[in-house]
């Protein structure tokens, strides 16, 4: 019943969700502005303008169009140095072996992130020669949690959302993909991940027989 898997990356295939949240939380203290590590599953999935909204916001910071602008700068900064050095030993375990078994049972994968910097890192992963399609962010009206990502890589990708999977492990991923009537597979925690219709730990457990019957 499914024709295409739709990946999130950070977090999902590589090991990025925690970089983002150190670049994030090293920006917020800057601006004297503790980020308790719970505040890190607010910003999973969430893009990079409205993720520096959650924060000021949380710390009760006011800052013109302008001065935001070049705190999302600096924060991507901190973070693309520190994936500067991603090689494919930084992949999650299982990331690659989900990606040849998904293709290998004949069904398309595409990329559904909300990150500007995924083309290069699935480069630095050695991955894109699985990935079939990458939904550009830029090219969608609204961002996570609304539909429009994940619609637009099934649409990529020519499947009917009713015959893909969608794979997250951000709150805002797992309403995207149920928005866009597919089927959420969820990575982490089931109690926080609470819309996905099936949760497992980590993409390692990921195995696309268990949905084929
Ligand atoms: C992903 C990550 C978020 C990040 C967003 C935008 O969704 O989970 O933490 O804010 O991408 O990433 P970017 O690299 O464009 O700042
Ligand atoms: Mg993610």
């Amino acid at each position: 019943r499914f024709d295409a898997v739709l990946f999130d990356l950070d977090g999902v295939l590589a090991d990025t969700a925690h970089i983002h949240f150190a670049a994030w939380r090293r920006l917020a203290e800057e601006l004297g502005i503790p980020l308790e590590p719970r505040f890190e599953d607010r910003l999973k999935g969430v893009d990079r303008m409205t993720s520096l909204d959650l924060i000021l916001a949380h710390g009760n910071v006011e800052r013109t169009v302008e001065e935001r602008r070049v705190l999302a700068d600096r924060k991507n900064g901190y973070y693309q140095a520190a994936i500067a050095e991603q090689s494919p030993d930084d992949l999650l375990p299982g990331a690659r072996r989900v990606l040849e078994e998904v293709r290998a049972a004949g069904l398309k994968t595409a990329l559904a992130s909300a990150s500007h910097n995924a083309p290069p890192l699935l480069d630095q992963l050695g991955i894109r020669p699985l990935i079939d399609a990458i939904a550009n962010p830029a090219a969608v009206k609204a961002p996570k949690p609304a539909p429009d990502l994940f619609l637009e890589a099934a649409r990529l990708v020519g499947v009917a959302p009713g015959r893909c999977l969608g794979v997250e492990d951000a709150v805002a991923g797992i309403t995207s993909i149920k928005e866009a009537g597919m089927v959420a597979v969820g990575i982490g925690d089931p109690t926080i991940l609470t819309r996905a219709d099936h949760v497992v730990p980590a993409i390692a457990d990921f195995h696309i027989g268990d949905y084929l019957g």
